[in-house]
């Protein structure tokens, strides 16, 4: 599959999870859309640019069990997780609660605006190696509060690889009235997703990773009801400038300002290369992140951070010995052209590896030899 995608071809890239990669076909489309807008750039920015977004959020609506309306394009998802931030009016003493395996750059997000506005950002631990649905749960559970107004949770964690059961939570949190924020940015093409039958108030995700889409393509989902007090953090003409759009909510967020929506419109390609040539393959790529997961096991001879199975889909995350020279990435590009994450977490290090269509499971076994050889000396 390595001859679809752009990347080059010496290398293993064991990285899908930080930014994706995109296949030729998909580039191809989001330049093409960069050449129609180059032609006429006015009738293109005036005419041509909102039914397109249309049809594309209606795939991408289609694809996650949504409704267009509902649908916003942002570039990533810290920027539309800001955008929630923003709109949120929490008292003084009120509480957000996340679990301690969110997203580094989004805690500090919630941190900046918690310590501005006096609301307590908690941070959940949960017990490793993570078993099963009902000690997340309950776990989880411990940090619920009278004071708790929203739950801010990943779907699939980022340095810890974790597919969370995130059901059980979302209910009891719905159940006491707490505003529920996930941030799914490595869930779409990766495990199925439903957004209405999850019930979520806002779903955050990426689709230039696992989706494979150009960078900078990025949705976020808004309930309908609350779209009403959801405003966007830079205002442009909304209502006053082209947009068609059905509701002001649309209206506002889909013009903010010139800039390049190219990567949006190349989401239905993008979402037709992955029916065509990723989801049947996906499988094997699972296989193979279960089998990496075993070999670290007896590899690295350190207890898990879960017990596999269910928790952990096309990446997974495994800590590191202590001794591991602080060097390890910068050797592992060096000599093997291998591209893996090495992540600092709670106080101790992680490798991530992730498995796409283009791997190959002799990418693990070239990881396990280097990683074997390196631990040795
Ligand atoms: C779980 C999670 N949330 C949010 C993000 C934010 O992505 P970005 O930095 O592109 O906004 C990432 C990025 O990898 C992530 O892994």
């Amino acid at each position: 599959m390595k001859e679809h995608f752009l990347l080059d071809e010496d290398i293993i890239f064991l990285n899908h999870g930080s930014f994706g990669a995109c296949p030729k076909v998909v580039f191809e489309n989001y330049q093409f859309w960069q050449s129609e807008l180059e032609k006429q750039p006015v009738n293109f920015f005036t005419k041509i640019l909102y039914p397109e977004l249309e049809k594309s959020r209606r795939s991408v609506a289609n694809f996650l069990g949504c409704d267009q309306n509902e649908l916003i394009f942002f570039q990533n998802p810290t920027t539309a997780v800001s955008n929630i931030i923003c709109n949120l009016n929490l008292k003084p003493g009120d509480e957000v609660l996340m679990s301690s395996h969110e997203y580094g750059a989004l805690i500090r997000s919630w941190d900046e605006w918690g310590n501005a506005n006096k609301v307590k950002i908690i941070k959940q631990d949960l017990s490793m190696p993570l078993v099963n649905e009902n000690n997340f749960f309950q776990d989880f559970k411990k940090g619920f509060t009278s004071k708790t107004k929203v739950l801010f949770l990943s779907h699939i964690t980022s340095a810890t690889g974790l597919i969370f059961p995130i059901n059980r939570v979302l209910s009891y949190a719905k159940k006491n009235g707490i505003i529920t924020i996930i941030d799914g940015a490595h869930v779409p093409a990766h495990i199925p997703l439903n957004i209405h039958d999850l019930g979520c108030d806002f779903y955050v995700g990426a689709l230039h990773k696992w989706l494979c889409g150009p960078k900078g393509s990025s949705f976020l989902f808004v309930k309908k009801d609350n779209q009403k007090w959801m405003k966007p953090l830079v205002y442009s003409w909304g209502k006053y400038g082209d947009d068609p759009g059905p509701s002001e909510f649309l209206q506002d967020f889909q013009w903010q300002g010139t800039r390049d929506m190219a990567a949006f419109l190349a989401i239905p390609t993008a979402i037709q290369f992955y029916e065509n040539y990723i989801l049947d393959n996906s499988k094997n790529c699972r296989e193979n992140i279960k089998y990496a997961f075993e070999k670290l096991k007896i590899l690295f001879k350190i207890d898990p951070i879960s017990i596999g199975g269910d928790w952990i889909g096309q990446m997974v995350s495994y800590p590191l010995p202590k001794s591991t020279p602080l060097n390890l990435k910068e050797e592992l590009w060096n000599n093997f052209k291998i591209e893996v994450p090495i992540f600092d977490w709670n106080g101790h290090r992680y490798i991530r590896i992730s498995m796409q269509v283009y791997n190959k499971k002799s990418d693990i076994d070239t990881l396990l030899n280097a990683l074997d050889n390196f631990l040795k000396v």
